[in-house]
């Protein structure tokens, strides 16, 4: 009774000394774009042309003070939308550094929060003074035992798919792009580096500047910080990377440049000048992030043996189908994934072969297979065409954008002709180039092309596009190397013994089929005996390793737990955690286990991978 008393006495008093209270307005109210479910932004009123980001990093407090000058294109506005996310926004001025008034809307899950900027049908600059917060989710900063070296703090970015507006505010949507220049200052001693011209060397006093003149969307905007150095190894191309794994890196990219120039032959100029790597540190959620000029990289990728480059053609291809020719929204994301996917094994095929490249493929069709089957519960998330709206486009991006995607083209490749197919691409990215493309744009541009050939209804555009599932139709890859292991795989099963199985001229990929299909019925005496043979549980390569765990985990092979709890604990790849992960959860170890090594783990990974392995493992903050 009390406690009712005393509350309703401090409403009255709260009441009385705040006189404002009554004349306070409403706060705004904006929904998200027609044009783009996961931005707020309006670009049909006033859309962003240049930014000037000028910012200052502070380790200690896990923060970046910054300004954000935009340039705009002003459509008679009162008004201009930025998306924003844990950042809090200081002020607001115009280009004679007047105050403008400006209002954040309250935050929504993972879309954050609209700011709207008060404007004049005249105005054409903003300057927004901002600081990020700590849990800014495009933001990893590393103390010096996540890195590599152990010897320098790191910070890396993650703006894809709509985390740019966790660092600066922007209109954050592909279909919206800005060149931009950006000023820097950080610990001295560290080297920075941003999707942009970057330095190749440290400079004195921790400042550094860049320019992207080229416009780029919002999820491009990266940078990264820390103690790294460049080697050249081509004349567009080189690496970066922490010391201790510079010369590993030169190594295992030697074909970079080759790369480069494959892939302009098929598919005309590179258009980005230079095409550089970082190597981050293994905490990297993703294998790879096509930033323009410099791709960011996981350290899994380096195996010693060249094995993985893939990766390198992958990313390198999105510098024409992503970062040239942009997807309109995210329900389009498999205009950005599979074309990428299709090219990448296009510019493998061109280096190593048809063979290397269909082993790619297999590879790629059993993780379609194994996507389709998790996806049975949500058909809709199994066509190319997505619908996201009012979901995180993270939780409906899957393996069905880059792998159906590819078969879908693949196949049209096969109805309609290499030649004429290649022609097809070749003017779809001269037309679109820096500009935006949908699944009816392009679905115009390939009927405006082949609908007179003969040939054309065969590919059934119709049924891979807006439907669930894998049509009939879909492309078979072939592949001897593939037969081989199967049959040797019989061969052990038969009673062979590992030491004579005929695996010598095996490379990565022929490992990796052998790992995916050892029989679930194997025991633990034949799992040591291949073990012993060939090494797996010291392999390293990160791929070999992952399938091998994917083995021992169900038979709780001893000799593997303490490697498996170290590269859990290492390595924040959201594609090695997240079947790692369930496969622990679903064995003898279980849920407890999986928990128990996720909360050891849980500090070093990034904001995406965390948030997908807490649900995965229903952790709550204890
Ligand atoms: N752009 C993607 C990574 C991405 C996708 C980040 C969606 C955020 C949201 C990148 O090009 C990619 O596809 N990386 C793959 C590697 C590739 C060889 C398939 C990855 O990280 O595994
Ligand atoms: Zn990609």
């Amino acid at each position: 009774m009390m406690r009712i008393w005393l509350g309703i006495l401090s409403v009255l008093v709260i009441g009385c000394i705040n006189p404002e209270k009554e004349s306070k307005k409403e706060p705004i109210k904006i929904e998200v774009s027609k044009e783009d479910p996961h931005s707020y932004s309006r670009p049909n009123e006033a859309k962003v042309v240049r930014l000037n980001w000028q910012a200052k990093l502070n380790f200690e407090s896990k923060t970046i003070n910054a300004t954000a000058t935009w340039n705009f294109e002003n459509n008679n506005a009162d008004r201009i939308v930025f998306d924003v996310k844990d950042i809090e926004v200081l002020a607001v001025t115009d280009n004679q550094e007047n105050p403008l008034k400006f209002e954040v809307t309250s935050p929504k899950e993972y879309i954050g929060s609209a700011l709207v900027v008060k404007i004049t049908p005249t105005t054409d600059v903003v300057n927004i003074e901002y600081k990020t917060s700590p849990n800014s989710a495009a933001l990893q900063w590393l103390s010096d035992n996540q890195t590599a070296d152990k010897t320098h703090p790191f910070l890396f970015t993650q703006s894809q798919a709509i985390l740019a507006r966790t660092w600066i505010p922007c209109q954050d949507s592909p279909g919206i792009r800005f060149s931009y220049k950006a000023k820097l200052e950080v610990p001295k001693g560290l080297m920075a580096v941003m999707s942009a011209e970057n330095p190749t060397q440290k400079s004195e006093n921790g400042i550094y500047t860049f320019k992207m003149n080229q416009p780029i969307p919002s999820y491009l905007m990266a940078m990264a910080v820390g103690n790294f150095e460049y080697i050249k190894i081509g004349n567009q191309t080189g690496v970066y990377a922490e010391p201790s794994m510079i010369k590993k890196s030169e190594y295992e990219f030697a074909d970079m440049q080759k790369m480069v120039d494959a892939a302009s032959e098929l598919y005309g100029d590179y258009d980005w000048e230079q095409f550089d790597m970082i190597i981050l540190p293994p905490s990297f959620p993703f294998g790879g992030m096509e930033n323009p000029r410099i791709t960011f990289a996981t350290p899994t990728i380096i195996a010693g043996d060249r094995s993985l480059t893939a990766l390198v053609a992958h990313e390198l291809a999105h510098s024409w189908s992503g970062n040239l020719v942009t997807n309109a929204n995210w329900n389009d994301f498999w205009l950005n994934e599979g074309f990428t996917v299709y090219f990448e094994r296009r510019i493998m095929e061109r280096l190593y072969g048809k063979d290397y490249a269909e082993m790619l493929a297999l590879l790629g069709y059993q993780d379609l297979q194994l996507t389709l089957q998790d996806l049975n519960e949500s058909p809709n998330d199994t066509k190319l065409k997505l619908n996201l709206k009012d979901r995180d486009p993270d939780d409906g991006m899957s393996d069905i954008a880059y792998e159906k995607g590819y078969f879908f083209l693949r196949l049209c490749e096969e109805t309609l002709g290499r030649e004429a197919f290649d022609n097809f691409l070749n003017n779809y990215f001269k037309e679109n180039k820096f500009k935006t493309t949908t699944t009816e744009t392009f679905v115009e541009q390939l009927k405006m092309s082949f609908s007179e050939n003969p040939d054309f209804d065969k590919v059934n555009y119709q049924e891979w596009i807006y439907e669930p599932g894998l049509p009939s139709n879909c492309p078979q890859p072939q592949s001897e190397k593939f037969i081989d292991v199967e049959k040797t795989i019989k061969y052990f099963v038969d009673g062979k013994k590992a030491n004579n199985l005929n695996t010598q001229e095996w490379t990565t990929h022929e490992w990796l089929h052998f790992l995916r299909h050892l029989p679930i019925d194997l025991t633990l005496d034949q799992l040591t005996e291949l073990d012993e043979a060939f090494g797996f549980t010291n392999s390293g390569n990160a791929e070999i390793l992952a399938a091998w765990f994917m083995n021992t985990i169900p038979k709780s092979y001893t000799p593997a737990e303490q490697p498996l709890d170290s590269f859990l604990v290492n390595v924040g790849r959201r594609k090695f955690l997240t079947p790692l992960y369930k496969a622990l959860k679903n064995s003898n170890y279980g849920l407890e286990k999986a928990q128990s090594i996720y909360e050891k783990a849980r500090p070093n990974y990034h904001a995406v991978s965390v948030e997908t392995m807490d649900e995965l493992l229903n952790y709550s903050p204890s």
